[in-house]
């Protein structure tokens, strides 16, 4: 066992850990935060992805070990004094999600997305997505969604208007 600090949503957690447990583990087996999600186990679908020390991570990808003294926000720390994140009501309001699977981690890496690049072009969003698979292939809300995130209208909500 090996004993690891973490800061993970704002909170101090200090626990003995297999050198083998997943980060992804830690997080739901051990702090309950279930929020982050499972979809693959061989990092190909992001919907683990959270943030440690600030950049957007698989957490099936990264060894518990590795968080120790960072900080870990997962999908659940978002939202602050009951309001959502900017992400997270994007989401909701261009309906970019339809089983939901994938959206803990479509939304912490659109926000790693719009950290480095605040006005990312659709090709841009779509390229920096690559890593998120979503089964329901709701992509295009998802794009929507980002661009509405970073204060950009989507070339589709133009043509649409209020019919969208
Ligand atoms: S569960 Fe981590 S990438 Fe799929
Ligand atoms: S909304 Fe179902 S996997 Fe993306």
């Amino acid at each position: 066992m090996t004993r690891i600090s973490v800061t993970v949503d704002g909170a101090k957690y200090s626990d003995d850990v297999e050198p083998r447990m997943l980060l992804v583990q830690y997080l739901r087996e051990r702090l309950g935060k279930t929020g982050t999600v499972v979809g693959c186990d061989t990092s190909n679908c992001g919907a683990c992805t959270v943030h440690l020390g600030g950049r957007s991570v698989k957490s099936c990808n990264v060894l518990a070990v590795q968080a120790d003294g960072q900080d870990v926000t997962t999908v659940e720390g978002l939202s602050q004094n009951g309001e959502l994140h900017p992400m997270q009501k994007a989401f909701h309001e261009c309906h970019a999600l339809q089983c939901g699977y994938c959206t803990p981690g479509m939304i912490m890496q659109s926000i790693d997305l719009l950290n480095d690049n605040p006005k990312p072009s659709e090709a841009e969003i779509r390229d920096g997505l690559e890593g998120n698979l979503c089964r329901c292939t709701g992509y295009h809300n998802i794009v929507r969604a980002v661009q509405t995130a970073s204060g950009q209208e989507s070339k589709a909500d133009a043509l649409e208007g209020s019919a969208s």
